[in-house]
């Protein structure tokens, strides 16, 4: 047991914090952004690119090759068990972007049509939005989910209902993020997707701030696609994704609009084939599949309920702290069913200048790593579940210093 895991104490967590290098030289605050790729999820991808290139490339289809690629496979029953669904139905992508446009793309948008997303959602969805209107002449509704006076989120009845004044059954699409990666607020995911199919309308769940936080499960939450990646809560490697479709969502599904031809490797009539086999085209990163199945197992050997817990008592204790700062906002919603680890806080009489420089002193002169948010003019810290209790409280004593300054 190294420095590091004797001062955090609590044992899951003290080895999850051995395991991250980076761990020891910064207070690291910024996994909504990129998690610290776990030194051991390193190792097993340095191992099977090693595996890949000097034993299986020159044998391929021998049983040697076999079991590399059984081994990348399990990756995906990894990922399948972690949300919830089967195997059959997770396709693996680059990242969040472009698995949610592989959903948007599986539609055969005509002018007219109208696509709904959130006022809270990734700028690379409101960038796809744009694009379809501009193109394709389809009409974007966006959905507030906030009173506009009030700004912070109180809770799914606000949103719910307007959702249900402008959703229309011209709407093809619904894009809702799971947790807004702007201030950490939780969308109601399951009543939305409800509403939504109610009016044979289709959902995309965005949910790259929501899978390694806290228990994910897609098939409850119904969605025809749920998108996500693995570099930011789960800890793994940049530039491996996921989308998972439904039954329901892979019966149009055909993100590339090329006409699949029927037999081998085509769709044969009335039935499914997995979502993998629609999505992922050519030679492969098993590297990278095999990274992504090792931080996933990961945290299921912690248990996603003890994450959840550890991400709850961590930002309590930091909103708390965050109340008695002279000068600083938590623009959060304040309840946990209502929000997640991410916090974000707005200066009083704030501007973008002063939260620069307030993030790049905080990196400067505390070894913090924050973000600017400019949606909000804030400052977003995301606390995952190998940061301490010592670390909040050195943040919130550099921002009791900082914030009059800046
Ligand atoms: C809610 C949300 N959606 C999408 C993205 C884009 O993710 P990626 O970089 O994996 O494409 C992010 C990244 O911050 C995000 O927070």
């Amino acid at each position: 047991m190294d420095s590091e895991q004797g001062r955090s104490g609590d044992c899951p967590f003290s080895q999850l914090r051995a395991d991250i290098p980076l761990a020891s030289q910064y207070i690291y605050l910024n996994s909504c952004t990129f998690g610290p790729v776990l030194r051991s999820v390193q190792r097993s991808m340095a191992d099977a690119l090693r595996v890949e290139n000097e034993e299986i490339i020159a044998i391929r289809g021998k049983e040697a090759g076999e079991r590399f690629y059984e081994r990348a496979e399990k990756a995906r029953q990894s990922a399948a068990e972690l949300l919830g669904v089967a195997a059959a139905d997770v396709a693996w992508v680059y990242n969040t972007t472009t698995a949610t446009r592989l959903a948007i793309m599986s539609v055969d948008w005509q002018a007219g049509d109208k696509l709904a997303v959130t006022d809270v959602e990734h700028l690379s969805t409101h960038r796809a939005a744009r694009g379809l209107a501009q193109g394709r002449g389809v009409e974007v509704t966006v959905i507030p989910t906030a009173e506009p006076h009030e700004g912070t989120y109180r809770g799914p009845g606000y949103f719910l209902n307007r959702l249900d004044k402008m959703l229309t059954p011209a709407h093809r699409l619904l894009v809702i993020s799971h947790v807004s990666n702007i201030d950490g607020r939780r969308l109601p995911v399951v009543e939305a997707t409800r509403l939504a199919r109610s009016r044979g309308v289709k959902t995309l769940v965005d949910g790259a701030q929501s899978v390694g936080m806290f228990g994910v499960d897609a098939k409850e939450i119904g969605a025809e696609f749920f998108s996500g990646s693995v570099h930011k809560w789960l800890m793994g490697p940049p530039g491996i994704g996921f989308l998972v479709v439904s039954d329901e969502g892979k019966r149009d599904y055909n993100p590339f609009q090329l006409p699949l031809p029927t037999g081998a490797g085509g769709r044969p009539d009335g039935s499914q084939m997995a979502a993998g086999a629609l999505s992922e085209l050519g030679t492969q990163n098993y590297a990278l599949r095999i990274g992504a199945g090792a931080c996933v197992e990961t945290a299921q050997g912690i248990g996603l309920e003890k994450i959840e817990e550890q991400c709850r008592s961590l930002t309590e204790r930091l909103r708390a702290g965050l109340h008695c700062v002279p000068g600083i906002r938590v623009a959060s919603p304040e309840l946990w069913e209502h929000s997640s680890s991410v916090t974000t806080v707005q200066l009083q009489d704030g501007t973008p200048g002063r939260c620069l420089e307030l993030v790049g002193r905080l990196l400067a002169e505390y070894q913090i790593v924050v973000k600017y948010r400019p949606e909000i003019c804030g400052v977003r810290i995301g606390v995952a579940a190998f940061n301490t209790a010592e670390e909040v409280e050195q943040l919130l004593s550099a921002l009791g210093h900082l914030a009059p300054q800046v």
